[in-house]
Parts: C-alpha cells; sequence; structure tokens
C-alpha cells in the first residue's frame, strides 16, 4: 500500500480533512496529528478498521484505545455516566490533553475496551483533529500512531518511519506541542485515579478534584500477567532500539559516571547549558526546571538516536513531581524502570 503524507497548509485543510474523513467512514485508518502526539484513528463504528489498527501496530490485545471526541454530545453516546467529576474536569482541560475513563455505552464496542466495561474518552484541542472527528461526524479510536513498545511519533516523518506501507494516509500539521500523551484519569473507582501522567498534573487535577491520587503501576514494573486499572501500563512502553539508562543525582556525579562508564558512541541526555561540561556527546532535552519543553522534546530525541545507531543513553532525571511527572513516567519506561542513583 502506497501511504499518501498530506501536508497541511493555508488553503489546503478543508481538502485534506475531507480525503481524511471519507477513508475514516469507508473504513480505512489514518493517522492525524493532535496536540499531545499523533494519533492513528479509525471510525468507532467500523470493526474492521479497528481490528487493523491492533494489527498495524502490534499492539496487544487486551490493551484497550482512546475515542475522540469533538463535542460532549459524542461524550453522551459513549459514556453511560457523566458524574460530576468529569463534568467539572471537562469544564477545566477539555478541549485538551485529558482522557477522562467512564462507564461505557454498548456504542463501544469490545475490541476498543478490551471487553472492559469502561471506555476513555478524549476531546483533543488541535484543530486538525477536532475537524476530522466533525467532519466524519462519528468518534474516533486513535492510540499513539507508533508501533507498539516504540517511542510516540510527535511528527509525520516519525509516523512515516514506523507505519510507511501499512497505512493509506497520514496528515502532516508539523510536531506536536505536547509531545508526551494525554493525562489519563480513572473516574469509575472510590477516587479520582491518574492511570497516567501527563502534561495536566495531579496538582492540576486536584485544583478541580481534591481527592485525586496517582496509580501506583505509573512508576513501578508490572507483571504481563497482572490484573491493572491501565493495561497499557503493564507492557514495555517507549523504548527506543539504545538502551536508556537514568542517571540520578548531581551533574558532578553524572559527569564522572558517565565517563567511566560510556562507550564510543553512547550519549548523554542531559538539561540546558551543561552539554559543554558533560565529557562523552550529549544532547539537552530542555532546562532542568521546564518540563513542558522536556515533554515536548523527548520522544524526538529517543527516535533521533535510535537513528543514528546510539546503542546506550544515559539520561539526567528530571523531577518526579508536577509536570514533570509525566516526563519521568515516559523515560522510567523507556529504561525499562532502571535508575541509577549516585
Ligand atoms: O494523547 C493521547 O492520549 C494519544 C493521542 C493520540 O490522543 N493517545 C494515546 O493512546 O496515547 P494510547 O493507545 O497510546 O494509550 C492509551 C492508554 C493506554 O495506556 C490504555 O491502557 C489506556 O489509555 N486505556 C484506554 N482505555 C482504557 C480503559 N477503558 N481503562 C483504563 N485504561 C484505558
Ligand atoms: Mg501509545
Amino acid at each position: 500500500m502506497e501511504t499518501e503524507v498530506i501536508k497541511i497548509e493555508e488553503g489546503k485543510l478543508d481538502s485534506a480533512v475531507a480525503k481524511a474523513a471519507s477513508l475514516l467512514k469507508a473504513g480505512k485508518i489514518v493517522a492525524i496529528p493532535t496536540e499531545t502526539v499523533y494519533g492513528l484513528a479509525a471510525s468507532i463504528y467500523e470493526e474492521k478498521a479497528i481490528n487493523e489498527i491492533y494489527e498495524v501496530k502490534g499492539r496487544p490485545q487486551d490493551n484497550p484505545i482512546i475515542v475522540h471526541i469533538s463535542n460532549l454530545m459524542m461524550l453522551g453516546q459513549l459514556a453511560a455516566e457523566i458524574p460530576q467529576s468529569a463534568e467539572e474536569l471537562a469544564k477545566e482541560f477539555w478541549p485538551g490533553p485529558l482522557t477522562m475513563v467512564l462507564k461505557k455505552t454498548e456504542n463501544v464496542s469490545d475490541t476498543i475496551t478490551c471487553g472492559l466495561d469502561s471506555v476513555a474518552i478524549r476531546m483533543p484541542s488541535h484543530p486538525v483533529a477536532r475537524a476530522v472527528i466533525d467532519k466524519a461526524g462519528v468518534p474516533l479510536a486513535a492510540p499513539s500512531a507508533n508501533l507498539s513498545g516504540k517511542p510516540s511519533t510527535t511528527t509525520a516523518a516519525h509516523v512515516l518511519a514506523d507505519l510507511d506501507g501499512l497505512i493509506p494516509l497520514i496528515l502532516d500539521a508539523g510536531a506536536c506541542d505536547v509531545g508526551i500523551e494525554s493525562t489519563v484519569v480513572s473516574l469509575t473507582g472510590e477516587h479520582p485515579l491518574i492511570l497516567r501522567p501527563g502534561i495536566i498534573s495531579l496538582e492540576d487535577i486536584r485544583r478541580v478534584l481534591p481527592d485525586a491520587e496517582v496509580c501506583d503501576s505509573a512508576f513501578q514494573k508490572v507483571d504481563e500477567s497482572a490484573k491493572v486499572p491501565s493495561p497499557g501500563m503493564k507492557y514495555k512502553h517507549y523504548s527506543p532500539i539504545a538502551d536508556v539508562v537514568i542517571v540520578q543525582g548531581s551533574l558532578e556525579n553524572f559527569i564522572k559516571y558517565t565517563s567511566e562508564n560510556a562507550r564510543t558512541g553512547e550519549y548523554a541526555m542531559c538539561f540546558d547549558g551543561e552539554e559543554n561540561a558533560i565529557k562523552i556527546p550529549s544532547i539537552s532535552y530542555g532546562a532542568a526546571d521546564d518540563p513542558e519543553v522536556q515533554a515536548h522534546r523527548i520522544f524526538s530525541i529517543l527516535r533521533t538516536l535510535d537513528m543514528i545507531s546510539t546503542k546506550r543513553v544515559f539520561v539526567r532525571a528530571p523531577e518526579h513531581t508536577g509536570k514533570a511527572m509525566g516526563v519521568y513516567n515516559r523515560l522510567i519506561r523507556a529504561a525499562g524502570f532502571k535508575v541509577v542513583k549516585l
């Protein structure tokens, strides 16, 4: 199959969106930009297309998919109950990088939810994603548009690198702003529970829902046979070909450790201004106190390091709290939970 990439330029939006929508309505899958990462979309009413998403990505059959909506009418089609907590979060954070897990209606198939009685729902803010959902006129099931296990895709070039020849169309709207996937909050239990941290932080959620908590499996290795609230959490994730080693401690100790342990061709991922002090080749993923820039860059840098066949990358550990929690969560998964503490 030939994969077409349409660059969204001034005056081209309508025809590109119309093409994507007509493919979706015809039961095909299409890669679309969102403000977090690129998504691989199918109509929620096209079972064959949803199955194809799992096949194309090599996605485990027990990892459910987020459904994307462009208005609150669609929420009513998907969620059996809309608790007040969901209304409050929607008011504050939608459209935007927040996904809510709610009890599902029968409009949502078991193929999307992997048999769970809940569905993850998000209203993206990206104008192209919104336009495609509007034009297709149906909610879209869309996981991140990467091969399963690889770092998520934040540019159309990343999507093409993973899915060329496997999907008919990629809409290219440049680099995604946020760079890591949405914050996932479950509202089906006693307390609001963050299943996947993101750029909307625990503190942001607690401003609206003070009793929100973060799920332990966000930071701990979970056995593949385990039953967890968010199935996606148990799989090795975001992993580049290179081995990722997170190094926690002072810059001084990082410099010493990498000088003693790195072999030729291995890299450091550091913070702005540290590149020259580090003795091995290094690349900054943002200022130490700027988690938004770090989030924007991490997947792209991990993909670049793979392109140059880096065997191992030593990463300066980000903060673990606030907006940095999402960055830390992705890096610790990319590292297979390996952290060197100095
Ligand atoms: O920002 C995002 O959320 C991106 C863009 C494309 O919107 N999408 C994304 O999808 O990251 P994906 O499939 O890569 O991650 C979905 C996560 C997985 O960890 C999955 O287990 C969880 O959401 N999930 C989906 N449905 C769920 C459900 N019913 N209950 C609990 N977790 C669910
Ligand atoms: Mg993903």
